[in-house]
Formats: structure tokens, sequence, C-alpha cells
């Protein structure tokens, strides 16, 4: 059972953000004036790590960057929000990741990463978390480090009864059978047609996509649906949560807050349905701000959003 002593272990990707604001994204063969460029730490390893700890987690996180100067920044970034740095690895062949992030005025976001570094986190670093993993209240996993360390990852954490979170972005068609014996796995849209080849475009598909994956062997999904909500599978049922009726600035890193909040409330011995109405929240605050990073809510934050009663969408768009 939980204890309060107990850390949550992300171990997942690290990269820097390079945010273009746009009017439009560009037609092929298209030249574009934008409206700016800046740079954020980035990740989705790194995004959820961070927070956690906004939201007052015990947090421990293990990625890995390269031996330059967006290493540095990244680190830096990590230890200005008080988190133990001492297990971010350095490969010193590869570059730390990058993201190029593309940012409409509708807040909606197209991103390419390029792993590097990120792609390196194996075995040996595996290894050497695996008794800081023996010690943790949950494992919170994504896919931006190479599949078969997070198999191994969650093999060490389900071997000694540590709840799995495994956040399925970015989207890929990754094997299913990464998910088998997963305490929750947690795709968006476009994650869940990558796995499932199923177009989530309303409940009925949205249930249907779930079903794979709890066939997969996960015991539950948690189905991040934007700005219609989410979805919660398991054996018993499926239940729709819908979201906050916002206006979204940019939805950078809106999902890695969903996934932290619910990662941190499920380890505190929450329900899945008092973790993803919390989640909920998270999401849409983080969708409020312009950039990974900077969006991040707090825990007073969320807790003051609950309490100003948003209202819902309540149909499908
Ligand atoms: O989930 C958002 C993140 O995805 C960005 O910060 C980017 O780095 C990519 O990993």
């Amino acid at each position: 059972m939980y204890s309060e002593r107990l850390s949550i272990v992300v171990i997942g990707s690290i990269n820097v953000d390079l945010v273009i604001e746009t009017p439009r994204v560009p037609l092929a063969g298209e030249s574009l004036i934008g409206y700016s460029l800046e740079q954020f730490l980035g990740g989705k390893g790194s995004n959820q790590a961070i927070s956690l700890k906004r939201l007052g987690g015990d947090v421990i996180f293990s990625g890995k960057t390269g031996n330059d100067a967006f290493g540095n920044y990244a680190v830096d970034n990590l230890r200005e929000e008080g988190l133990d740095t001492s297990y971010i690895f350095t490969d010193n062949k590869s570059a730390t990741g990058i993201a190029f992030i593309i940012v409409e005025p509708s807040g909606e976001n197209r991103i390419i990463a390029i792993p590097g570094a990120n792609g390196k986190y194996g075995i040996a670093e595996t290894n050497s978390m695996e008794a800081v993993i023996h010690g943790s209240s949950l494992v919170l996993l994504q896919l931006e480090i190479p599949l078969h360390s997070i198999k191994r990852i969650s093999n060490i954490a389900k071997e000694n009864n540590i709840p799995v979170l495994i956040d399925a972005g970015p989207a890929q068609a990754a094997p299913l059978e990464l998910f088998n014996g997963a305490t929750i796995v947690s795709p968006n849209e476009s994650e869940a047609l990558a796995l499932t080849n199923i177009m989530v475009n309303d409940i009925s598909s949205a249930k249907n996509a779930a079903r794979i994956l709890l066939n997969s062997g996960a015991r539950n999904v948690v189905m991040k649906l934007g700005a219609n909500g989410a979805l919660i599978a398991n054996d018993s049922d499926f239940r729709h949560v819908p979201a906050y009726d916002i206006e979204p600035v940019d939805t950078t890193a809106a999902g890695d807050a969903f996934t932290a909040a619910l990662a941190l409330k499920y380890a505190q011995g929450a329900s899945i349905d008092e973790a993803v109405s919390f989640a909920n929240a998270a999401g849409a605050l983080t969708a409020l701000k312009k950039g990974a990073r900077p969006s991040l809510p707090y825990k007073k934050d969320i807790e003051a959003f609950i309490t100003e009663d948003h209202p819902r969408r309540t149909a499908w768009i």
C-alpha cells in the first residue's frame, strides 16, 4: 500500500523544445513568416517529473542527455525545479534530444522530436535504477526512450508489485505486449490510433480502442481525449469524464500534466475516477499557457481551478 515516504520514479525523455508560433502551418513548398521562436525544457519524461514535483509529489527522475549545451540547459532547469539530477545520465556520442514544436493560434501543436541521447537510455542505465525502482510507490513511463528499456523497467516494477503507469506517447505502433500487466495505460487519440488502428472520433471508437489495449493485459486504460475529456476503461466498465470548457492557448504538455496528476493521485490511494478528475483540471490549466515547462501547474493552481467550478463540454466535438 502507498506510503508517503515512497517516491514516484519517472524514467523517460529529456528534450529541449524549440517552439515556433505561426499563423498557420505552411503548405508543402511554401515559405511562411512566423510569429516567434522560443526555447523551453521539454520531453515527456522531464515534463511529467516536473509536474509531479510541482504537485507536491516525492519524485525521482532518470533520463539521459548529450554532453552539450542543451544537456547543461536541461540539467540546470531540472535543478531549478528542485529535482535531484543524480540519476540523469550523459551520453558522450549523442546530442541532447530536441523537439520542434509548431503552435497555431488555435493552441493546437505539431511536434517532431529527434531522440538523440534519449535513444541511448539502455540496459546499463535501467539496471542502475533497479534498487530505486524497488523502493518506489509507482513507476511512470512514456514511450520516448527505447521500448526494450521500458519493458525491462516495467518488468522490474511488476515483479515487485509496484504499480506501473505507461503514458503511450508519442504515437507509434509499439507491440501491445509492452502493456501486459501495466496498471494503467494512457494514450491520447493519435497514440490510440497508432497502437490499435482505430480512429478515435467518438465514444464508441474510443471504447473499441480501449478494449484492444485492455486485451493486451493492461489493467486500466485512461484515454486522453483533449477537448472531449477522458475515457476510463477497465474490466468492469467504461466511464467518460467530460473536459473543462476552456479556450486553449497551447496544448503542449497538457497530456503530460494530466498523466503526472493521475500518477500522483493514484499513488496516493485515490480511485482511478478521482485521479482522472484531478488530472483533467491539470491538463486544462496547462493548455491555458504557452510552452511545456512554464505551463505545468502547481498543486495550489489545480485546487483553486477545481473550486472555481468551471463549466464542462457536454457534446463530443
Ligand atoms: O508532450 C510534450 C512533449 O513532447 C514536448 O515537451 C516535446 O519535447 C515532446 O517530447
